[in-house]
């Protein structure tokens, strides 16, 4: 086994790459025909830690008859726990109090300090009905006043047992006081939310994104956020990770993390026995459980 190691550069990659059977990457390693070209004819299998697979060029996988796997499943609770964690502290604005707080700016209780919006009766929006957005309906379903969703197809389960509505993107927007990105990246969803989508929400509306940083034009939304065009929003992943846009670490109403949707314990040990599974199907020629391309 080789070992690129997280710090490891692009250049790293490129020299170890030659003669491997399977890689192993994650979402910040870019897989290109360069990289599969550099492991060379051995190569069977990329197997991605995540769920998502927008790193990897699928054509060029195919094009070069190598199999790509990923981990679903195994962290749709983490992810949708931390996208409701995420719209709650939005929503209360706990990344602004707890600054304050240990800045010791707080000076006792204010009866009209700090209001934030409450959420028992708000309509949520989910965008993308996958495995996490449905999971996201479900654990907002208690709160949520309205549930509606956007999706390619209509998901006749999540409308019967959640009551969830199907609309457009647009008016899915317009109608939401809470929205919540489930969508895969890549080039379609590239900029799913721009200027134009911020403005058709509401002022009140708080915007959460944990699933892929593209989705989201991050200039007009720091704009948005600064305008008061929406009131808030929660972020786990961004356009160019690691790098957080000196306008979003500027807005206060933007709750920030660095990309931990998976990361709990039990999420984190179940995704490395995916892509274990999935490399060692593939090694000893069996279908594996989790193959995309
Ligand atoms: C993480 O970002 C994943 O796609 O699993």
């Amino acid at each position: 086994m080789r070992e690129g190691g997280l710090d490891a550069t692009r250049e790293r990659l490129l020299e170890l790459a030659p003669g491997v059977r399977a890689i192993v990457a994650d979402p910040t390693v870019p897989v290109d025909g360069e990289l599969l070209d550099a492991a060379g004819e051995e190569l069977a299998v990329v197997a991605n830690f995540a769920v998502g697979y927008d790193n990897v060029d699928l054509e060029a996988c195919r094009e070069r008859g190598v199999i790509v796997t990923n981990t679903p499943g195994v962290l749709t609770n983490a992810t949708a726990e931390l996208a409701l964690a995420l719209t709650t502290a939005a929503a209360r604005r706990l990344g602004e109090t707890e600054r304050a707080l240990r800045a010791g700016e707080w000076r006792g209780w204010d009866p009209g300090a700090w209001l934030g919006t409450e959420l028992s009766g708000a309509t949520f929006a989910v965008i993308g009905m996958g495995r996490i957005g449905r999971r996201y309906a479900e654990l907002v379903r208690p709160l949520a006043g309205r549930l509606v969703y956007v999706a390619r197809s209509p998901k006749p389960e999540a409308e019967r047992d959640l009551g969830a509505e199907r609309l457009d993107l647009a008016e899915a927007l317009a109608a939401a006081d809470v929205v919540s990105l489930h969508a895969p990246g890549g080039p379609e969803t590239r900029h799913l939310i721009g200027a134009v989508e911020l403005e058709r929400m509401k002022p009140t509306a708080i915007l959460v994104n944990t699933a892929r940083g593209s989705l989201v034009d991050s200039d007009a939304l720091a704009d948005a956020l600064a305008a008061g065009r929406i009131a808030a929003a929660g972020l786990d992943v961004y356009e160019n990770e690691p790098e957080v846009p000196a306008s979003l670490l500027a807005a206060p109403n933007c709750v920030l993390a660095p990309h931990v949707g998976s990361a709990t314990t039990k999420a984190r040990n179940a995704m490395a026995v995916s892509v274990a599974e999935n490399v060692l199907a593939v090694l000893t020629g069996t279908e594996p459980p989790n193959r995309v391309a």
